[in-house]
């Protein structure tokens, strides 16, 4: 697979990245997480398909990894996967991120799933944590879901403690966006400085054929040398052939006339038009399943084209309508 670069950083990467949200613990908010994980959901059998799909993602060629502290267990099983495989550190390139709680206990159905808390206190504590799983492994450590509102753009202590993280440990510092105001985020986030230096090397954000908000200042980010990491390309599973909302029925049909057109799948065609940003170092796929993976792979191949961008443009939500779809999205 083609490598690049994060940005400015000199980390290595994929086009496609895969990210562990689905594949590190039994509930997740992907609309077939369920039926994904019929064949079992207790921790071995858990981390045995994590393995299984990381290492088919390997094999093609997939060499960037995203997991956070809220993902179950998602990074240990990275780390017991990079031990038993013998990956060396330089051989893949991992970014996590901290700022969430996991609270789920395992189960599917929680009272709370995971607790946002981003204090310098929990800092202190998941970076400790990451350490623990896979430290010497780790380039990118990113805080999980800034908004304005989490108020974590607005602490000294915080951004202080990052930046000395990043001296220190030789780690990148990134922030991942949520919400219908990334764009606005990304740009505060621009401006921090400490010691007279840009303090983000890196930021993941989402965008998709649904919800393009945020487009024109990740390309801003990229032209000043963060690098661009894409999440929820296929809108939490709204822009694949689960998707079966009599509501979304005329766009899907829409997607597939698309689809059909380029010889492609629905969830390549999503994927590929992330891959036709010239902002986007990487896309991440959220596969549970190879074959999940091996259709998302195939985005490569897709001959994304201008016909194509014009006719899907028409998709858009307003991003308060995209935001609110997704927070109604529920654990399975
Ligand atoms: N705030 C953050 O920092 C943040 C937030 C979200 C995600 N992320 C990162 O981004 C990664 C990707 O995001 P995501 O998984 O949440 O969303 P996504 O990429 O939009 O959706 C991935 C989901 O689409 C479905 N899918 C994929 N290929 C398919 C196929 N061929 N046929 C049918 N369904 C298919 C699967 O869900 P089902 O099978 O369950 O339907 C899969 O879990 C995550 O793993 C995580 O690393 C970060």
């Amino acid at each position: 697979m083609k490598m690049t670069t994060l940005g400015d950083t000199g980390l290595a990467t994929s086009r496609i990245g895969l990210g562990l949200a689905a594949l590190g613990r039994p509930g997740y908010i992907n609309l077939g997480h369920s039926d994904d994980l019929r064949a079992g959901r207790d921790v071995a059998s858990m981390e045995a398909r994590a393995q299984v799909v990381l290492d088919a993602a390997r094999s093609a060629g997939v060499r960037y990894f995203d997991a956070a502290r809220s993902y179950g267990r998602a990074e240990d099983f990275l780390a017991g996967w990079l031990a038993s495989r013998r990956i060396g550190p330089g051989e893949v390139t991992i970014g996590s991120k901290w700022g969430y709680t996991y609270t789920a206990g395992w189960q599917v159905e929680a009272d709370r799933h995971e607790v946002k808390d981003h204090s310098l206190g929990t800092l202190r504590r998941q970076v400790a944590e990451t350490r623990a799983a896979f430290g010497p492994f780790v380039g990118l450590y990113q805080i999980h879901s800034a908004t304005l509102e989490s108020g974590v753009l607005d602490d000294p202590e915080v951004l202080e403690a990052l930046a000395r993280l990043r001296s220190e440990s030789g780690w990148k510092v990134g922030l991942s966006l949520t919400g219908p105001r990334q764009a606005e985020t990304l740009r505060k986030a621009l401006g921090v400085e400490i010691g007279g230096e840009r303090l983000f090397d890196c930021v993941q954000a989402t965008w998709n054929l649904l919800e393009p908000s945020s487009g024109p200042a990740l390309e801003s980010a990229r032209a000043e040398g963060l690098g661009v990491i894409v999440k929820e390309a296929l809108a939490n599973g709204r822009l694949t052939g689960r998707n079966d909302d009599p509501g979304f029925l005329d766009r899907r049909r829409r997607l597939e006339a698309e689809a059909d057109r380029l010889g492609a799948t629905l969830d390549a065609l999503a994927l590929a038009a992330v891959l036709d940003r010239p902002w986007a170092d990487v896309v991440l796929s959220g596969a549970s399943t190879v074959d999940q993976l091996a259709s998302n792979l195939t985005a490569l191949e897709v001959p994304w084209d201008d016909r194509a961008e014009a006719n899907l443009q028409s998709l858009q939500e307003p991003p308060d309508a995209y935001w609110t779809a997704r927070s109604r999205l529920s654990w399975n």
